[in-house]
């Protein structure tokens, strides 16, 4: 079959950056406007009265799909809301410390930055050489920043411009044992890579569905592990415990009803999971593998500049690649589309430009042939060369 047809993509584009913001099929969109509709059909019977049970029945299966218990979680609408909620919460004091590394989300690092400086706190960024030797010489440059002000580990799991996988488990263990809170930075991992987040290390954890579930924009979730949910203090206050209409937790009851609002993304989740299961099942997920090989070795000969890649990538759906020094890569993103209607990302962190592929169910190896012609034809013209 087709797959490329259960999705909305405009056939014209060559859509290779499923990372930034998923892509929702037509079933799903179906399913996103029925709840749409059945919320209009009797408003006050739908936020009222079924508004909980609802949530509740769709967090289950959320739940379930990341390993984690239904009241551990509660849905948001997108990783930048979650992480504020967790980080605006932490009593950070004069003089504590936030670690992370110099690989994370721009939003993050100006979220951190921001709240550190409100704070009299500081946002510590670990320089992680690329590419990571391995988990242990991951963790060995957290050592020497360690110290009895950190109070914070800030990490992504799945890297935003550079699309690593970092190996989180032996440090985020560290962090427990030291009663640092480590606040994981999920935006690309539900629906990329299995997770199960009862036996992980994290305290915080969010995740997107709208990236790689395949969910309607708007839908995430924050996870946090029962022992930490007291520090969680709503950003936005509403009826709090006085709307428990299913005796719900503290947490659920502070997090999930914030006033009136569109929750069919929420609750178009269990179609989401269901999705997945019958057209990203593992056969698919190993040809999409292939195909992301494929391209990666590509891009290598292409672009001639050493990989970022040696850690285990536990066969995730993208992949990033340095340019070289010499190339304008805004340049080369904008002709990429204007030129050829090829959708990928180029972005710039530490002073280096990357340029990152998804492929995803509906991607073929024409349009992967088609975007190698076209990059080594722009690289090959030197249209785009700096001038410096
Ligand atoms: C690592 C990472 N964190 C956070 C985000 C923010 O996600 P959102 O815009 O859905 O809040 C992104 C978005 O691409 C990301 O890549």
């Amino acid at each position: 079959m087709n797959v490329k047809s259960l999705f909305q993509i405009d056939n014209e584009v060559v859509f290779l950056n499923h990372g930034s913001f998923g892509a929702c099929p037509f079933s799903i969109m179906e399913e996103d406007q029925k709840w749409q509709k059945e919320m209009e059909r009797q408003p006050v019977e739908f936020i009222g009265r079924k508004h909980a049970e609802l949530l509740k029945f769709s967090r289950e299966k959320l739940a379930e799909f990341v390993g984690a218990k239904a009241d551990d979680l509660v849905y948001v609408s997108n990783a930048t809301n979650a992480l504020n909620m967790i980080a605006w919460s932490i009593d950070l004091k004069p003089g504590d410390e936030v670690l992370s590394t110099n690989l994370e989300y721009g939003a993050s690092d100006r979220m951190w930055e921001f709240i550190c400086q409100q704070k009299g706190a500081k946002y510590v960024k670990v320089e992680i050489q690329l590419p990571i030797e391995n988990e242990e010489s991951f963790l060995q440059a957290f050592l020497p920043h360690f110290n009895v002000k950190t109070k914070v580990l800030f990490l992504s799991m799945i890297t935003s411009s550079t699309a690593l996988y970092l190996p989180l488990h032996q440090l985020c263990k560290m962090a427990n044992s030291k009663n640092i809170i480590s606040i994981i930075d999920g935006a690309h991992v539900p629906g990329h890579i299995p997770i199960n987040l009862e036996t992980s290390p994290f305290d915080f954890f969010t995740g997107n569905c709208h990236k790689w579930m395949c969910a309607p924009k708007g839908t995430a979730f924050l996870y946090a592990k029962k022992e930490v949910q007291h520090m969680l203090k709503p950003l936005i206050i509403s009826w709090g415990k006085e709307i428990d209409t299913i005796n719900n937790t503290d947490f659920i009851n502070d997090f999930e009803y914030l006033g009136t609002r569109d929750i069919s993304g929420f609750l178009s989740v269990p179609a989401c999971i269901q999705f997945l299961d019958q057209y990203i099942d593992l056969k698919a997920r190993n040809q999409i593998h292939e195909l992301l090989i494929f391209a990666q070795n590509g891009i290598e000969t292409i672009l001639k500049t050493p990989s970022i890649l040696k850690i285990p990538q536990n066969k995730i759906q993208m992949y990033a690649h340095q340019l070289p020094a010499n190339v304008d890569g805004k340049l080369l993103k904008q002709k990429l589309y204007d030129d050829y209607k090829i959708e990928i990302p180029v972005s710039n962190q530490n002073g280096k430009q990357y340029l990152r592929i998804s492929v995803q169910i509906y991607n073929t190896k024409n349009e992967i042939d088609f975007f190698l012609d076209k990059l080594d034809i722009l690289l090959k013209k030197c249209e785009i060369k700096s001038i410096n």
